[in-house]
Parts: structure tokens; sequence; C-alpha cells
């Protein structure tokens, strides 16, 4: 059985036509255009008779049970929240695939076992407050309400408020147990280069890299910029400097070879050009697939810290806001992914994730993995994002055909 690639395309771009900038996608979770693109997806889901839940966090649970089933669901999806000047296949990819899968299943009228639940899950690119996966990580039980407290947007708004004026915080919490979903098999772009190098049309994840994400601020003493004499400036801007160049030479100084590090995000204050910053607030993303390496890269990240501090001296801090843990995904979706692979005859490569998802969120708790498309030339997080249809199709039929494997085989 195969998927309307037309039908997928015409809704991927009916959503990706939403958006707050011109450059890219950006759609962040709580705003205009989310709610925009929530309405379309309601549409959706009244269309296919789906039972619809959303959280407190606008996660969003929506199940196709047309035979009202007890047994637990299998799960698919992703997000529709974008990074700022994002791309079109991002998360979105993964839901409206797992809508087609639906759609087609429900057009076929073919006998299901299992409900099939589809998840979008809520702030997964961390884009308000610098935490990713947020929704998943609610919905799992790893954040709690009081943590939604101590998080903040650029306007100094906290989740928690942020929540409660989207008019979520009124909702039922609907959390991920083993008892209502059997597993869950997300579709995803891979953002990076390998299938496309390798010539693959899809991956099957093996590992989920871990991530810290700390916060820096680095405080020095504001000044005129004229009239201060260089040998006696306390200039957190040259400071946080140093630290980011460095950062960037920990994975070659301690041999940890697939160990990435990222500031992307940088803010100084008062940031005028005339005066020598106050403070210098950055946010460092450090990732990887092997556990040692991961913590001994958090370790020498904190001790180039102290050092900048020392060496500086200035004050600073220096906290941790988000995590998550190195995931093996597991075998059962693995192996049902890679069976069926084989049985359509498509070429596959076991791979691992350099970027983090809300998938790996169910580990401990629910079966789980994921099926990877190509990238074409490796870039994603930017306008430039892009894959060919014909291995999203082949992509959309592997979840599909998986699902119904699963659906048959237990
Ligand atoms: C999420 O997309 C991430 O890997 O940063
Ligand atoms: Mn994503
Ligand atoms: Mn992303």
């Amino acid at each position: 059985m195969g998927v309307n690639i037309e039908r997928l395309r015409d809704l991927l771009y009916e959503i990706t036509a939403i958006s707050s900038t011109p450059v890219g996608c950006t759609r962040l979770s709580y705003s205009r255009e989310d709610k925009k693109v929530r309405e379309i997806l309601d549409r959706e889901f009244e269309r296919l008779n789906l039972e619809v839940k959303v959280d407190k966090l606008g996660n969003i649970r929506a199940k196709y049970n047309p035979y009202n089933l007890k047994t637990p669901s299998i799960m698919t999806g992703s997000h529709i929240d974008t990074v700022r000047n994002g791309g079109e296949f991002d998360g979105l990819l993964g839901v409206v695939a797992g809508l087609e899968v639906i759609n087609t299943i429900d057009q076929s009228g073919i006998e299901l076992k299992y409900p099939i639940e589809l998840a979008i899950f809520a702030e997964e690119e961390g884009s308000n407050f610098g935490v990713t996966m947020l929704g998943s990580k609610y919905m799992t039980n790893r954040i709690d309400l009081d943590y939604l407290k101590q998080i903040y947007n650029y306007q100094n708004k906290s989740a928690y408020d942020m929540l409660k004026e989207a008019g979520y915080m009124d909702n039922k919490d609907y959390f991920i147990h083993r008892d209502d979903v059997k597993c869950m098999i997300e579709l995803h772009i891979e953002q990076g280069p390998v299938l496309d190098l390798e010539g693959y049309s899809v991956g099957v994840v093996d590992r989920i890299a871990g991530m810290n994400t700390i916060k820096v601020n680095l405080i020095g003493q504001s000044n005129h910029a004229g009239t201060t004499p260089m040998k006696i400036r306390k200039d957190p801007m040259v400071a946080a400097g140093e630290m980011i160049y460095r950062l960037s030479k920990i994975y070659k100084k301690y041999n940890l070879k697939n160990n990435v590090i990222t500031v992307g995000k940088i803010r100084a204050r008062p940031n005028n050009s005339n005066v020598i910053a106050a403070s210098v607030e950055f946010f460092i993303d450090i990732r990887d697939v092997d556990y040692d390496a991961q913590k001994t890269a958090l370790e020498k990240v904190e001790e180039l810290y102290g050092d900048i501090i020392n060496k500086y001296n200035i004050e600073g801090e220096f906290k941790e806001i988000g995590y998550s843990d190195i995931v093996i995904t597991s075998d059962f979706v693995k192996n049902a992914v890679i069976n069926t692979a084989e049985q359509l005859g498509i070429r596959y490569k076991i791979m691992n994730s350099g970027a983090v998802h809300d998938n790996a969120m169910l580990n401990g708790i629910v079966d789980h993995g994921m099926i990877f498309v190509p990238s074409i030339g490796g870039i994603s997080h930017d306008p430039r994002e892009n894959t060919d249809f014909k291995d999203i199709e082949l992509g959309t039929n592997l979840l599909l055909n998986t699902i119904l494997n699963i659906n048959k085989r237990s």
C-alpha cells in the first residue's frame, strides 16, 4: 500500500506558507502563526474523525480509532514549530506524513488492532526559551510546571505565563504511558549530510545525541567606549570572545571526535556601539552520541568558564537550563523498520542522529525509533533546507508499512 504524495505535499506547502518572516519559515510555538497552523490541522482532524486532546503545554494527541479499540496506540508525528528563519521540512514533515499515513489507512478500510495516534509536540526547537523539546519533556514527566516558571523568553516572560496567556494552562494533562502507547515511530529529515552523500533514500536511527544547554552570563563593567583606557577595562565582550573561540577547540584538545559545541545565541547589555558592555549572555549547546565524551565536554566547558572568569577578573553566571540524555532507540522499532524496508526493497542506512528529537524523550517509557530521509546538501535549520519528494514518498511509505506490519504482527 502506498501514500498519496501530492496530498502530503499540498498540506505541507499550505502550512509552510504561514510564517512570520519572508525568508524561510518562522513559526514559534504559541505565536499567531502557530495558531493558524493548528486551525489547518483541526480541519484535517475533523475530516478524519480523530479524537483530539491538547494538554497544558499545547501538545496535541490526535487519535484515529474508528473501531473504538481499547488497545494502546501506535504513535507517530513530530513538531510544527521552527527555528527562526528555518526550513520547510524540519518537524512538519513528520506531522504531515503521519496524517498522510492515517489518510491512506482510512481510505483503504484496512482493519486495525491498534489505534494510530498523531503526536504534535509543542516547542521542540526551543526558539522561545532556549530549551529544546519542552512539550515532549513535559509529556514524559521530565519537567514540571515549576520548571516552566524558571525559563524565560527575550521579553522576560516565563514559559508558565506564556502558556497561561495562550490559554493552555486550564487543559488537562495527557502524559505518555506504556499502557496507552505501544510505540512511537517518527519520520524526520536527517538534517545532516550522510544519506545525501552516500546515496541512501532512508536512514534507520540507532542513537540520538544527548544535549546540554548552558546559559552563561559574563558580567563586567560598563563604561564610555571613548574615555576608558584599555588597560583598566573589565570588558565581558572580550572575555566572551575568547571563551567562544576556546569552546570551538574543545573537541580537538580532548580528542572528542564526534563532539560538537555551538554558541548560536548571544546578547550584550546594554548593546550600544559606544558603550563597553555591562554583561554578555550566551547559550552553549553541547552534543555527542558517546556518554563519556559528552561528560568530558561538559566538564571542560565548565573548567573553561572558571578560567575566563579568573583571567578577566569578572563576575559571571553559569547555569544548565536544558538537558537530554544520549538515547539508543528500541530494537522493537528498529527491527520493524528494517524488516519492512527489506520487504519493500528499500536500501537503508543504520545511523546516529546529531540533532535531538522528541522521539528520544519517550525512551524508558515506550518503544520508540525514527526513520530519516535525506537533507539535500546536509543543510537544515536554514531556509535552504530541502528534501526530494521521491525520498519523502519512500520514507512515508516505509512509515506506513512499518505501522501496518506492527499492526499485523503483534
Ligand atoms: C532540534 O531541532 C535540535 O536538534 O536542535
Ligand atoms: Mn525537528
Ligand atoms: Mn530543528
